[in-house]
């Protein structure tokens, strides 16, 4: 049976794709700060603001077949008005975290010759964002995916990103009505994607999509470019 790392798996995406991955057969490693409700998976409770514990808390997992970067924070702030904790807790769990976690999960993946990473960006990534530092953010991890994609490529392990537009979840839920709407508007079908749609492109990418793609962002946005 393979394993797959999923963080912010607590709700949202990251509770489709842990609940996804169980369904096709895997066991998960389902990685939050905080868990609101059931838990799909083996539950392992981190916050991945602790750069630092990053490479124990690997140790302690064991091997790992599928990594999904998913756990994302995002405050709806103007951008002349945005706190220094928020900008700094943006940069470490959207960008640096992941990096991490990718960094640790490296050498064992080479040693098989074979692993996957998932990263969970954002159309913000292409856009630029009403939240400055979290289209900064989307966009820098997207740029992440493609440089490790060429890191470990020619070891075997793949590395894609989903980029996904307005989806049912908590985090989209703050925002102001009014950026809801004109989100809305450009998204071609005329409603928020649900969880499950965005988790099954990520089973996709985290188990059998071609071995010849790597370093690719998916689109899941239904033509939704905030401005
Ligand atoms: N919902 C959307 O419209 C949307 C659109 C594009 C991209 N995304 C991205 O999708 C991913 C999932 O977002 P979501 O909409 O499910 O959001 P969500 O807020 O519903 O869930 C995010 C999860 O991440 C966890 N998390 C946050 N900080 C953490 C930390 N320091 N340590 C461990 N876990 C932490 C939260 O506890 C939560 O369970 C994020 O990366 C987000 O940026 C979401």
């Amino acid at each position: 049976m393979k394993t797959a790392l999923v963080t912010g798996a607590g709700r949202g995406i990251g509770l489709a794709t842990a609940q996804a991955f169980v369904s096709a057969g895997w066991r998960v490693l389902a990685l939050d700060r905080a868990f609101g409700g059931p838990v799909v998976g083996e539950r392992v409770d981190f916050d991945l603001r602790s750069l630092e514990r990053i490479p124990a808390l690997l140790a302690g997992l064991g091997e790992i077949d599928t990594l999904v970067n998913n756990a994302g924070v995002l405050y709806c702030e103007p951008y002349d008005a945005i706190r220094d904790e928020h900008r700094r807790e943006i940069l470490a769990v959207n960008v640096e975290a992941p990096a991490a976690l990718i960094q640790g999960l490296a050498p064992q993946m080479r040693a098989r010759r074979s692993g996957r990473v998932v990263n969970v960006g954002s159309v913000a990534a292409f856009t630029g964002h009403p939240d400055l530092w979290y289209g900064a953010s989307k966009a820098a991890l997207l740029n992440i995916t493609k440089s490790y994609a060429a890191h470990l490529g020619p070891h075997g392990v793949l590395v894609n990103a989903v980029a996904p537009g307005p989806t049912r979840t908590a985090m989209y839920e703050q925002l102001p009505q009014s950026r809801k709407d004109a989100v809305m508007r450009s998204v071609y079908s005329g409603r928020p994607c649900e969880p499950e749609e965005v988790a099954q492109v990520v089973l996709w990418l985290g188990s059998s999509s071609p071995a010849y793609l790597s370093g690719a962002v998916v689109d899941v946005n239904n033509g939704s470019y905030p401005r």
